[in-house]
């Protein structure tokens, strides 16, 4: 499969037959090389409600009548605005045709903002796993650093894995760098950081802190096929 970063939290995933697109936050997102317009995807999957992740998953999915894999709160939501959804919540796998999803933890919120001054409540936050072709994706969602990281470096054996730096709403460098050896993930790519003033980072700072050859800045555009 190849994978490639898009600036903030987006991630794309292709495999041989399915286009996945992770937290699309395009329209706004000033590190992003995407256009909506031009996106063709068969999967949206969403880590959690903020805006800066949903993004433009509604537009998205209707012009490409894309399937949203959602926790449960979010994708009733999203549901509820037409789309084509399927629910799941933290610990839970689902096997689809695209690929196996699971649901991690994520330490952080999770609501929907449709308007000025009303907060719609979205569930838990997720991090996400996703396997196919014998490789392991790990997309960490919004999160700051938690024990339990710990079961994934025991448990998975994962190939790439995004995490944040960006501080202040998640994990910065130093704690993203505890993630990184804790899940023991074979390449480590910094995301969520230097699209607002508050979550400037080095990217560069952060990939010097993890062991050998694991960390790698991905500029946006940039993929890996695995
Ligand atoms: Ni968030
Ligand atoms: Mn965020």
């Amino acid at each position: 499969m190849k994978v490639s970063y898009h600036g903030h939290s987006v991630v794309k995933i292709q495999t041989d037959k399915h286009t996945i697109v992770i937290d699309p936050f395009i329209n706004g997102n000033g590190q992003t090389d995407l256009k909506v317009e031009d996106l063709k995807v068969d999967v949206i999957l969403l880590t959690h409600g903020h805006n800066d992740h949903v993004g433009d998953t509604i537009q998205l999915a209707k012009q490409n009548n894309a399937l949203v894999v959602a926790p449960f709160e979010l994708a009733t939501y999203l549901g509820w605005k037409g789309l084509n959804v399927h629910p799941m919540h933290i610990g839970g796998s689902h096997k689809f045709e695209f690929g196996t999803v699971k649901l991690t933890q994520a330490f952080h919120g999770s609501s929907y903002e449709e308007e000025e001054q009303k907060i719609i409540y979205t569930g838990m936050p997720a991090g996400i796993l996703f396997k196919k072709e014998g490789k392991t994706v790990y997309h960490a969602g919004d999160t700051g650093l938690y024990s339990d990281m710990k079961l994934l470096g025991e448990f998975e054996d994962i190939d790439l894995a995004f995490l944040p730096i960006g501080d202040n709403f998640t994990m910065g460098p130093e704690d993203a760098a505890i993630a990184a050896k804790w899940i023991k993930a074979k390449t480590v790519v910094p995301m969520h950081y230097n699209t607002f003033p508050v979550i400037e980072q080095d990217p560069k700072d952060f990939v010097s802190r993890l062991s050998g050859k694991t960390g790698k800045v991905m500029e946006a555009g940039e993929s890996i096929k695995l």
